[in-house]
């Protein structure tokens, strides 16, 4: 990527950190720490969507440090990808409280954030974590949504204004923390990624 190019993109990303930061579009920026905007590199060719921060990202304001991070890391290792190789961002960039399920209003308030991000960051590659993720980047690219169980591992190709990208939904890695059969049916999925990348 042109140097110009690069420098653009830091500018409008990090002029809406600062929109995203100072956010109280909906109810959440009450009881968060701070919000979590996105971590990793702006210029990767991944980008990993989740659903919202946890209790530990809300505190250390970085992605997926908690139990899922974990398992997010061993997917990453699978197909010897770092952290520095893709941007993870969610859906919501606050802390629900108790985790709860990011309701209506939320997303409602929040998603443009993440369609922005998409549009400036311009990745080649989406996945998607768990329902509320892919519906939501489904949603973006016209794509019909229907569950998780059944879409969970394809690959989407769509166009967009940058190119055409592919989009991957997956289940979400809090789920395999608890079910292992759900980790293995991850970890196939992740896999599909190496053929991917290596065309
Ligand atoms: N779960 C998510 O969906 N996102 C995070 O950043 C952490 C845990
Ligand atoms: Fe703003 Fe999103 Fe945080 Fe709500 S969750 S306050 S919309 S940044």
């Amino acid at each position: 990527m042109e140097e110009q190019e690069e420098e653009f993109k830091k500018r409008l990303i990090e002029a809406l950190n600062i929109e995203i930061n100072n956010c109280k579009k909906c109810d959440l920026w009450k009881t968060r720490n701070k919000p979590l905007v996105g971590d990793g590199s702006i210029n990767a060719e991944i980008m990993i969507v989740g659903e919202s921060p946890g209790y530990y990202e809300d505190l250390q304001g970085k992605a997926f440090v908690g139990e899922a991070g974990k398992i997010l890391d061993e997917l990453l290792d699978l197909v010897n990808l770092e952290r520095k190789d893709i941007y993870i961002t969610n859906v919501l960039k606050c802390h629900p409280p108790r985790n709860h399920n990011p309701n209506r209003q939320e997303v409602y308030s929040c998603i443009g954030y993440l369609y922005k991000q998409i549009d400036i960051i311009k990745p080649r590659i989406i996945i998607t974590l768990g329902k509320f993720a892919s519906k939501e980047v489904f949603n973006k690219f016209n794509l019909e949504f229907t569950r998780i169980s059944e879409l969970h591992g394809r690959v989407y190709e769509v166009k967009t204004f940058f190119g055409n990208i592919k989009i991957i939904p997956l289940y979400h890695p809090a789920v395999a923390c608890y079910h292992n059969e759900m980790l293995r049916v991850l970890k196939e999925d992740f896999k599909k990624l190496k053929s991917i990348l290596n065309n």
